[in-house]
């Protein structure tokens, strides 16, 4: 089940990715992480370092449990001015926030790195907020240039809330304000994140976006407002953006401190229904693919749309290429191909004069995930009741459906299959899924199906994706 082109844990329990920070020249990637086993536990920070996020080198334990206290999740910032007083001259240290989680409550906390964050140090003055709850968490800091400090956003996870607090160093903080509940309410809210971004093709224009994760329900959900450095206003207020229509895209978290100012997240591919039972073992629990946020203003208002990192490129083995053809001559080339592992698809085609059309994926042994277009209902339907080991959980065989709306008549889909996963971004990233799949055997070959007409394929791209 290792995953080729996905971070996975050399060993044991992984969740949600932490501490994503670019510094000298580095990704770094903490995240959750039983160090003893491969279920959730004694929750520690992982860590992993990339120079192009795709090639992972681990590193050991960042941060680890101690004195009854968990390292949940948080972030990691460059504090380039030192207002910290953390680093020393002329070496800015990283710091990361955490939350400490006990029984009794969880509470936000420093830890700061003066060596490119091989080592770390717990702020021998913890925590740095205590509000006396039980379910405050999450910790996500930017540094807000009009107003020259930090803010965090942080969940008040029971009452649907996202909670904002302000500081000139990151240790001494003040409750600016608080926002929610929107969207969905059906489960306890995680992982929040806040940022500024441009809208795509009008310079000057800046919003920000608020993202915010409902555990075992809908994942991932985005807003967008505007922020003053305390309140956060939404601009079409009601207005929420499901990230994923899949289920296992969760606690998503944007990369600070980028060197070329790109949006990028990824997300912890799993969700909390089955994570402990998933079929991989020495390790479990993976990263989704690492995507650039882009911001688009469509007839519907302003939209987040998704696309995997130009970089996982790299990875790209001899292309099949095909333009202008019908069903059967593209399932003749796919058939020619060796059965595949991990390959990307890149695919459109038109669906004028088409009822449904499908992307076969068969695993061998009467395995396969299908994910079918219905023109006429206006769905984009990802199947994975038959693809493989699904015994382990009650949920996890089901069909995931996404509304989707052609433009004259062209359905656009990416597809990223590895051992364990398939991701999807449809119509240029309007839509994505993201969903496990467990098919025992890690070959794939794909076919296409047209029902009620015969669909062109205006363009045809696969390639095998070479291990990272
Ligand atoms: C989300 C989450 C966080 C928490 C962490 C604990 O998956 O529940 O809210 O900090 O996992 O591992």
């Amino acid at each position: 089940m290792r995953p080729l082109v996905h971070f996975t844990p050399a060993r044991n329990f992984m969740n949600d990715p932490n501490g994503l920070v670019y510094h000298a020249g580095e990704y770094h990637l903490f995240y959750q992480h039983n160090p003893f086993g491969e279920v959730w536990g004694h929750m520690s920070w992982g860590h992993a370092v990339s120079r192009d996020l795709v090639h992972w080198e681990h590193l050991p334990v960042a941060l680890a449990e101690e004195d009854g206290i968990m390292m949940f999740s948080g972030c990691a910032v460059v504090d380039q001015e030192n207002t910290s007083g953390l680093g020393a001259p002329g070496n800015p240290p990283l710091v990361a926030i955490y939350t400490g989680h006990s029984e009794r409550e969880q509470t936000q906390n420093i830890a700061y790195s003066r060596d490119l964050g091989r080592t770390w140090t717990k702020y021998p003055g913890n925590p740095v907020i205590a509000i006396g709850s039980r379910e405050h968490r999450d910790p996500k800091v930017i540094w807000h240039a009009p107003t020259r400090r930090w803010i965090m956003v942080t969940v008040l996870a029971d009452i649907h809330k996202v909670r904002f607090d302000g500081s000139a160093d990151l240790i001494h903080w003040e409750h600016l304000s608080d926002f929610g509940p929107f969207g969905a309410e059906d489960g306890v809210w995680e992982c929040p994140d806040l940022f500024p971004m441009p809208i795509e093709g009008e310079p000057g224009e800046v919003v920000w976006v608020i993202k915010v994760d409902v555990c075992r329900t809908v994942g991932a959900q985005v807003i967008v407002g505007d922020f003053d450095g305390r309140v956060f206003t939404p601009r079409a207020p009601g207005q929420v953006w499901r990230v994923d229509y899949g289920v296992d895209f969760y606690a998503a978290q944007s990369w600070s401190n980028t060197p070329d100012g790109r949006r990028l997240w990824l997300a912890w591919m799993s969700n909390w229904h089955y994570a402990n039972q998933t079929p991989s073992s020495p390790w479990r629990g993976l990263c989704s693919l690492p995507r650039e946020l882009i911001l688009r203003r469509t007839s519907a208002g302003l939209r987040p749309f998704q696309r995997p990192i130009v970089e996982l490129e790299r990875t790209r083995g001899a292309q099949l290429r095909l333009h202008l053809a019908d069903v059967d001559e593209s399932n003749a080339a796919l058939a020619g191909l060796q059965p595949l592992s991990a390959c990307e698809v890149a695919l459109s085609v038109d669906l004028r004069s088409t009822r449904r059309f499908s992307v076969k994926v068969d695993h061998g042994a009467g395995q396969e995930t299908i994910l079918t277009c219905d023109v006429q209902s206006g769905t984009l339907a990802l199947d994975r009741t038959r693809s493989g080991d699904s015994g382990f959980s009650d949920v996890f065989a089901a069909v995931h459906t996404a509304p989707l709306a052609l433009e004259q008549g062209a359905l656009d889909l990416r597809i990223f299959l590895d051992a364990c996963s398939i991701e999807v971004f449809a119509q240029q990233g309007a839509i994505a899924f993201t969903d496990l799949i467990f098919p025992r055997g890690a070959e794939h070959t794909i076919s296409l199906v047209a029902e009620g007409g015969d669909p062109t394929i205006l363009a045809l791209d696969l390639w095998p994706l070479g291990p990272a």
